[in-house]
């Protein structure tokens, strides 16, 4: 499957950069190989048997994310190993202006992560748009996050969707889908109607293509609150191009049905001119809170409806223009019928959230999106979207493509790209309430994006940084907390701690302040550490409130962790200190010491729950995290450094295992050194922790360990941090719809593979960026706050002439603004206050080039 998408990826590189053939077949071959390599999916038909089980007994077992995600995985590898199809970027259809224009075209594969569990959304959107405008499929054989999969039938091009999540399928909603008839009741609608395609799904930045099997081509381009679909119809059928809208539609989670959504009701209205239609649709359930939410809409075509036809239940009504439904999940919609051999139908759709005149709104974000010159006019949409991602995103990074090897590219452009999808920008009338400020959602979730995806944000876009801290205070000031996941205005699913907490104090640190009442922010950070938040009962985790603050605060305040009688207690423990970090920056920012000195203090509360004697079988060290009970006795019972057991909402350490948690104290790495006790077995348990040389414990596909490679900074051993990173990159993180290692997150993936390229990292809360080697050999960053350039002097090896980039991993020496620097941390301040200039003097051994220098900060340490 990997061999696929190499392929693919070599066909890309021909067709867009214009490589010469010869070293189309040497990527091929070495690509190939390293996919082979390091395609580490494992499935067996046990393990599948086990999992359909564990799906259908749902209700008994709302158990193990691992079991889930395997049980996905599974049903992923079948279906790919029957249908080979996949989509791809199709380099041919970048119109030639456009790809001469803009080089990044070339480089964003829309289709990277889109399989293999990356749930990606490959479909068309404006950064950080509100509309996410794509296919959804039925019957894929697992669920489809973003309502593409390559398999399964086409039941409609909806305007929403989320890009890149777990949980359950969330939107997938407001959609048409186009068939022939002969009249409209020979319509059977009476089951879900779907096609198969012809070919695979094709696209690029602002633009896609579906084809189905019944010959209709369907092409579609949006902006932020809207979209443009447009129907190429075969004329030869001799039948009417027939298009529905089903309100019902919303996508359905298989594997979790506890979480699926539900439709709720709601109307849809024909105009009598037979163009245009607007309605409104309830939905409720899915994953971060079961309470009902609207959206509104607004659709016109390009040409007069010849007849209609409105269906309901299981009946139809020809000529009805107002079907109104009230029961949970009643089939219903219009089917509009156009005059034979129209051939092309356009349409647009706008949307809106507003709770109040929704459809006005819709009509206006339509209008807005597209003023009457831009109207029906496709061309146009697609310029529209490739300039903004240009402006907002691409034109502040300056490669020369020419001596850059063509596979980091993809990675550096595509990962860009997928950083800036989520959450969304629904400010104005599209938040919940009425507001002057700005109005961020689809927070999904803050514990995966805390980390690397908001840091990256505070540099591309300091306003975007600053509205989105804005409108997390805000949400604090209506609801009484600050979200860690969010959708449609619903606030829900903590898995940690309080992870507002990181990205507010990431931005304060940052100097982000436009427009923020940080005041008001700091209250906000302290709802989460002090206001046991109200009980609310989550099914899954009964024990305490996960909608939002910190859940078990009570065992906190009382005993400084949170003890075993609660949930996750190691997660929280750990989470909580570095949340209570984040508070101390931002109150002693302030000027609020006593404040900034209590935080601090509770901040070291980890430490309570590192067991200097918990031992492992398989390692000759000893000391890791442990969960304690509320006499302070370690849990030892169902305990392993090793294992998280089911990992999930009920157990003792989410998504990750206790050897993996107890590096999660970025504000602290000072004590936990000296908790580990010398250098030398640091260096070891880091090197234990992945594949390079160790045993791969750390799963970079999740975000528990995105921090841990770089941490070979902190001993002064940065040449390890290069070649752990350069290992990641290269045998993690590949290209194509299989590149990513996991769930993409929200972009939190992508967020760290850019900056794994670019030759920094952040801890996130700190102004502390670790090094590491850049892939790159002279890249130019213009952000706000001043350009900087990072040059990486041979990088390429050049010994082998085939294989031009073959790269040096080590770097010999980091030159900054002039000047020899021999440590290998800088802050915010250094890198990108004014203008910077970074030269790294790469080269193939090892080299402590570091090892004299003063150690990155451990901000959080007290003395
Ligand atoms: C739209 O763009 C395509 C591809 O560049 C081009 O072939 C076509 O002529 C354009 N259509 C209009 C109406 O400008
Ligand atoms: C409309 O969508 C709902 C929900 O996905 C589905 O159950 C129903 O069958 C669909 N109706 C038609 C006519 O396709
Ligand atoms: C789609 O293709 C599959 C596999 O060939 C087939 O089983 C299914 O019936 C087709 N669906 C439709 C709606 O034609
Ligand atoms: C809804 O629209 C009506 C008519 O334009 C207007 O009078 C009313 O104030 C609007 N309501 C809200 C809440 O905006």
């Amino acid at each position: 499957m990997i061999l696929h998408a190499t392929l693919t990826l070599c066909l890309f590189i021909n067709l867009c950069s214009g490589i010469v053939l010869t070293k189309w077949d040497f990527f091929s071959e070495i690509r190939s190989i390293k996919g082979a390599e390091s395609s580490n999916k494992v499935t067996s038909s046990k393990a599948s048997e086990e999992n359909d089980a564990s799906a259908v007994s749902y209700e008994l077992n709302l158990g193990s994310y691992w079991l889930e995600k395997e049980w996905e995985d599974a049903q992923e590898q079948e279906f790919e190993e029957q249908h080979k199809s996949q989509g791809q970027l199709n380099c041919a259809m970048i119109p030639p202006v456009l790809a001469e224009k803009y080089e990044f075209l070339r480089y964003v594969d829309v289709f990277y992560g889109t399989e293999g569990g990356g749930h990606m959304f490959p479909g068309v959107t404006v950064p950080f748009g509100m509309c996410k405008m794509g296919v959804d499929v039925i019957n894929s054989g697992s669920d489809a996050y973003s309502g593409y999969d390559p398999n399964g039938e086409v039941c409609g091009v909806s305007m929403l969707h989320e890009s890149g999540t777990g949980g359950s399928p969330t939107y997938g909603v407001v959609s048409q889908l186009p068939m022939l008839a002969e009249d409209l009741s020979t319509v059977d609608i009476k089951s879900q109607i779907a096609f198969n395609r012809s070919k695979p799904d094709f696209g690029h930045i602002g633009y896609y293509q579906v084809n189905l099997y019944t010959g209709i081509k369907i092409e579609f381009s949006a902006s932020a609150r809207s979209g443009l679909y447009r129907y190429t119809f075969p004329v030869e059928s001799g039948l009417s191009p027939v298009i529905m809208v089903n309100l019902t539609q919303h996508l359905h989670s298989y594997g979790r049905p506890w979480w699926t959504q539900n439709f709720d009701g709601g109307y849809i209205q024909v105009s009598s001119d037979m163009k245009s239609y607007q309605g409104k649709a309830y939905f409720s359930g899915g994953w971060s809170d079961p309470g009902t939410w609207s959206v509104s809409f607004y659709g016109v075509f390009d040409q007069p409806a010849k007849t209609i036809r409105a269906f309901h239940g299981s009946e139809s009504y020809p000529g009805l223009r107002l079907n109104i439904g009230k029961s949970v999940n009643v089939n219903m919609g219009i089917l509009f019928q156009f005059r034979k051999n129209a051939g092309v139908i356009k349409s647009h759709v706008g949307v809106s959230f507003s709770p109040h005149n929704g459809t006005i709104v819709a009509k206006d974000n339509l209008l807005n999106d597209y003023p009457s010159k831009a109207f029906f006019d496709f061309n146009n949409s697609v310029s529209n979207v490739i300039k903004r991602w240009d402006d907002e995103v691409f034109s502040k990074v300056v490669v020369n493509s020419e001596i850059e090897d063509p596979i980091i590219l993809e990675k550096f452009y595509t990962s860009l790209y997928g950083a800036h999808f989520m959450p969304t920008d629904k400010s104005g009338k599209e938040a919940p309430w009425s507001t002057e400020e700005p109005y961020y959602d689809d927070w999904f979730t803050l514990w995966d994006t805390f980390r690397c995806l908001h840091p990256l944000i505070n540099l591309f876009n300091k306003k975007r940084g600053a509205d989105m801290v804005r409108s997390l205070i805000e949400i604090w000031r209506r609801e009484g907390f600050m979200p860690d996941g969010r959708s449609a205005g619903r606030s829900g699913r903590t898995q940690g701690g309080s992870n507002s907490d990181i990205v507010l104090a990431d931005a304060f640190i940052k100097g982000i302040n436009s427009g923020i009442d940080w005041e008001d922010g700091l209250k906000a950070m302290q709802t989460n550490a002090e206001v046991i938040p109200p009980y609310i009962r989550d099914p899954i985790a009964p024990d305490s409130t996960n909608k939002f603050g910190r859940g078990a605060l009570q065992d906190w305040l009382n005993y400084g962790y949170i003890t075993r009688a609660f949930s996750r207690s190691v997660t929280r423990t750990m989470e909580y200190s570095y949340n209570d970090f984040a508070l101390h920056v931002v109150a002693k920012g302030l000027g609020h010491d006593a404040l900034a000195q209590r935080y601090l203090k509770r901040s070291s509360n980890w430490q309570k729950i590192w067991n200097f004697e918990a031992l492992s079988d398989k390692y000759n060290y000893r000391g890791f995290v442990q969960p304690k009970d509320n006499k302070g006795n370690f849990y030892t019972e169902h305990y392993d450094p090793l294992s998280c057991f089911g990992c999930y909402w009920q157990d003792d350490e989410y998504e990750g295992k206790p050897i993996e948690y107890g590096w999660a104290v970025p504000h602290d790495i000072l004590t936990l050194k000296a908790f580990i006790g010398s250098d030398e077995i640091f260096a070891q348990r880091l090197d234990d922790m992945f594949g390079l040389y160790g045993d791969g414990i750390a799963d970079i596909g999740n975000e528990p360990s995105f921090l841990t490679p770089y941490l070979f900074n902190f001993i002064n051993r940065q040449f390890r941090t290069s070649e752990t990173i350069d290992y990641l990159i290269e045998n993690k993180f590949l290209t194509g719809v299989k590149g990513l290692p996991g769930n993409s997150d929200a972009g939190a993936m992508q967020a760290w593979l850019w900056f794994g390229l670019t030759g920094f990292y952040p801890i996130a809360g700190t102004d502390i960026y670790l090094i590491t080697s850049p892939k790159i050999s002279y890249l130019e960053l213009r952000f706000e706050s001043g350009k900087i350039t990072i040059q990486a002097y041979n990088l390429y090896k050049r010994t082998n002439p085939s294989n031009p980039f073959s790269r040096n991993v080590y770097i010999r020496e980091l030159v900054v603004n002039g000047k020899q620097l021999p440590r290998n941390w800088l802050t915010h301040q250094e890198l990108f206050e004014g203008f910077n200039r970074l030269e790294f003097f790469m080269t193939d051994v090892p080299t402590p080039w570091d090892a004299y220098g003063e150690l990155p900060p451990s901000r959080g340490h007290i003395n």
